[in-house]
């Protein structure tokens, strides 16, 4: 029996901005660059707006917001400025998370134990403007505990631990971690949260956590960026869909054993 959902794949864009912003100029556009991932079949685009804005600008969330046709997801953190400008975009889906000025990128998961008392009216009031709330956080089962309690529709679960532990080749490691996803995600699906993950696939570990049928959604940067520099953005993230694709029908091949 065909897997029935669907993976989607969302193709964040912010490295396109990185390397704009490295001459100052307009070159290479982001906005093109989104254009072209769905092109090649992304379903939607990721852009993170950080506080520093050393990839993505207020003006490149509202061009994107303005042209593509398919679901701006807007990464962001937790902070008043961030909430305005949301609220202004009106994005498909926010997805909070933490942020640290020193950090080269998204660390690990938001508090979401912690942080319940001030995340919880935050993420009510993006609901209220129509917009779809996501927590990147830790693959652990208490915080999908705490993400169900803030009231999140969708979490999304941290793969960077994973995906380091394989790309080092440190087997033990690499397969803790994936247990600690694969739990993560049927803990999520238990609780009635939609599950996306995200942070460091390439397309190895992008195929094998494919065959995990809670997840719903990933989404995928610095790696297609990469691998854009030699076959082109739009080969790789057509080569990216492919071993999606590959993945998902792993879980239906063990299925149906
Ligand atoms: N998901 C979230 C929430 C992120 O913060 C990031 C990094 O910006 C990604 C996915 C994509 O990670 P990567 O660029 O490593 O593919």
């Amino acid at each position: 029996m065909p897997n029935p959902r669907r993976l989607r794949l969302g193709v964040n864009i912010d490295h396109v901005a990185t390397l704009r912003n490295a001459r100052g100029g307009a070159v290479p556009d982001p906005l093109r660059a989104a254009l072209l991932a769905i092109e090649a079949g992304a379903d939607g685009i990721t852009a993170h707006l950080r506080e520093d804005r050393r990839h993505i600008r207020d003006e490149d969330m509202a061009r994107l917001k303005a042209t593509i046709f398919k679901p701006l997801n807007f990464e962001m953190a937790a902070t008043d400025q961030m909430l305005d400008i949301a609220l202004k975009t009106k994005p498909h889906a926010a997805c909070l998370v933490p942020e640290k000025r020193t950090e080269r990128t998204t660390e690990g998961g938001l508090d979401v134990i912690g942080g319940h008392d001030y995340l919880k009216p935050f993420a009510s009031e993006l609901a209220r403007a129509g917009v779809r709330v996501s927590l990147f956080i830790e693959p652990a089962i208490e915080a999908i505990d705490a993400a169900a309690e803030i009231g999140a529709p969708v979490i999304e679960l941290h793969t960077g631990a994973w995906c380091n532990a394989a790309i080092e080749g440190d087997a033990a490691k690499a397969a803790r971690e994936f247990a600690r996803i694969e739990s993560a995600a049927a803990h999520a699906e238990a609780r009635g949260i939609e599950c996306h993950a995200g942070h460091g696939l390439d397309f190895d570990t992008a195929r094998i956590i494919s065959a995990l049928p809670q997840i719903v959604e990933l989404n995928i940067g610095h790696f297609l960026v990469s691998e854009a520099v030699f076959i082109g953005l739009g080969a790789a993230v057509e080569k990216m869909r492919a071993a999606m694709d590959a993945g998902r029908t792993c879980v239906v091949r063990s299925d149906s054993d």
